[in-house]
């Protein structure tokens, strides 16, 4: 009632209260439940921070076993299940069929949907935490033409995502600390950024009381987008064709300010920070690290330094405070971790499985009200109906 303010884009519009993530663009700072991302990125492992953010605090050694033993226990995806991703044919997008086999996991797990105490948000979690990456590695491994396999129980969180992707017949599965530690970095970085698109978007859905496993799969699509998650794949594809052409950043730079071009420079901007995304700088060092201990040497890398170099300095984007995204750099470590380009957006995904659960969690905690947003109507004034043989 009354006036309504309209905000597009929710550019100004806050839609919750929340303990989760503490987000300051102008100064570049983002922390965990308090925790800042150097530190965590630094000494924590990916399902301690996943425990810290749906949980609110960091587990000790009892409950993060506990923790993991529960995902262990449920790291079975039924069989069914392999007839629906049969259907897909390989050449389709991830990160669709992903949003797809998410929200058919609900049919096989329909106890996930009706949580009515904390006891069985436990479950339909842990059961999530377990059975994506399975679905995350079974979606690669169709794509390889690769059979698919479950996991190795021995193994660490990520080190078993890591082996269900990869694990060749008849190959002993090897794979170096590296690796591992670069990818549960990566993950860290991505495990929440309080209210973004695909975020906001799972709360909205799950605000209906749909159950966590169909608003994860709205997440899911909504991160798929190239101004979202779809950023990382996007600023790859970028790289590589500014290779074919030559290396030739300054044509680049020069479209992505005409304003008569769609073309824009992925992986910059951002709609919070106002400065440098914290998450870049990290994984920027991150980059030239695992590339120099891996002994790769990859032309990517100085494109994308030299055009973040000219970005920096260019009035265009210093005027707009446009710097470099968490996406600007990750695909160069994923591309050095043999991960193929059109799974980058998937292991956001996987990174920001954990946020937007807690989100979930903490919308369904509080007994939010159904996300309704209003409107200004623009239309006709009213008018009557003429019949089809008079128009
Ligand atoms: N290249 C060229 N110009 C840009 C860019 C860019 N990447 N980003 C913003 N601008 C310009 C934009 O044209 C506008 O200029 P003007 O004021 O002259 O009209 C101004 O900067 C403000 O941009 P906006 O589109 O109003 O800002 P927004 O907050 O609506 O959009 C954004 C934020 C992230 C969608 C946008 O910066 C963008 O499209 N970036 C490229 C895609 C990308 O890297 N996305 C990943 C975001 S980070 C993590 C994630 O969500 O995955």
């Amino acid at each position: 009632s009354g006036m309504i303010t309209i905000d597009p884009g929710y550019k100004n519009t806050g839609s919750c209260e929340s303990a989760i993530t503490f987000l300051d663009g102008e100064k570049g700072i983002l922390r965990y439940r308090g925790y800042s991302i150097e530190e965590l990125a630094e000494k924590a492992e990916f399902l301690e921070v996943a425990y810290l953010l749906i949980f609110g605090h960091l587990p000790n050694k009892e409950e993060l076993e506990r923790f993991h033993n529960d995902i262990k226990a449920e790291s079975h995806v039924d069989e069914e299940m392999k007839k629906i991703l049969d259907g897909f044919p390989k050449s389709a997008h991830p990160m669709g069929v992903l949003s797809s086999l998410t929200s058919a996991l609900v049919a096989f797990n329909p106890g996930s949907v009706n949580v009515s105490s904390e006891k069985d948000m436990y479950w339909a979690i842990v059961k999530i935490l377990a059975k994506f990456p399975v679905l995350v590695a079974w979606t690669l491994r169709k794509k390889k033409g690769l059979p698919l396999d479950y996991g190795d129980d021995s193994l660490g969180y990520v080190e078993n995502i890591h082996k269900m992707m990869f694990k060749k017949p008849n190959h002993k599965y090897e794979t170096n600390k590296i690796v591992i530690d670069a990818l549960d970095k990566l993950l860290i970085l991505h495990a929440d950024h309080e209210q973004n698109c695909s975020t906001s978007t799972v709360r909205i859905v799950g605000s209906s009381h749909a159950g966590l496993y169909a608003s994860l799969s709205a997440g899911i699509s909504a991160l798929w987008g190239p101004l979202h998650g779809g950023a990382n794949q996007a600023v790859l594809e970028m790289l590589e064709a500014i290779e074919a052409d030559g290396g030739d950043t300054k044509k680049y730079m020069a479209k992505a300010k005409d304003k008569n071009d769609p073309f824009r420079l992925m992986g910059f901007g951002h709609r919070v920070y106002k400065n440098f995304d914290p998450r870049a700088k990290i994984i920027k060092v991150a980059a030239e690290e695992v590339l120099a201990d891996l002994g790769i040497d990859d032309p990517i890398l100085e494109i994308a330094k030299g055009l973040a170099k000219e970005a920096l300095e260019d009035k265009y984007f210093v005027d707009r405070k446009l710097y470099p995204n968490v996406d600007f750099y990750s695909g160069i470590i994923y591309r050095a971790l043999g991960i193929p380009t059109e799974m980058f957006t998937v292991m956001f995904a996987l990174g920001r499985l954990p946020g937007w659960i807690a989100q979930w969690r903490e919308m369904r905690l509080k007994s939010e009200p159904i996300g309704r947003p209003r409107q200004v109507y623009t239309g006709e004034k009213q008018r009557p109906f003429v019949c089809l043989e008079n128009r």
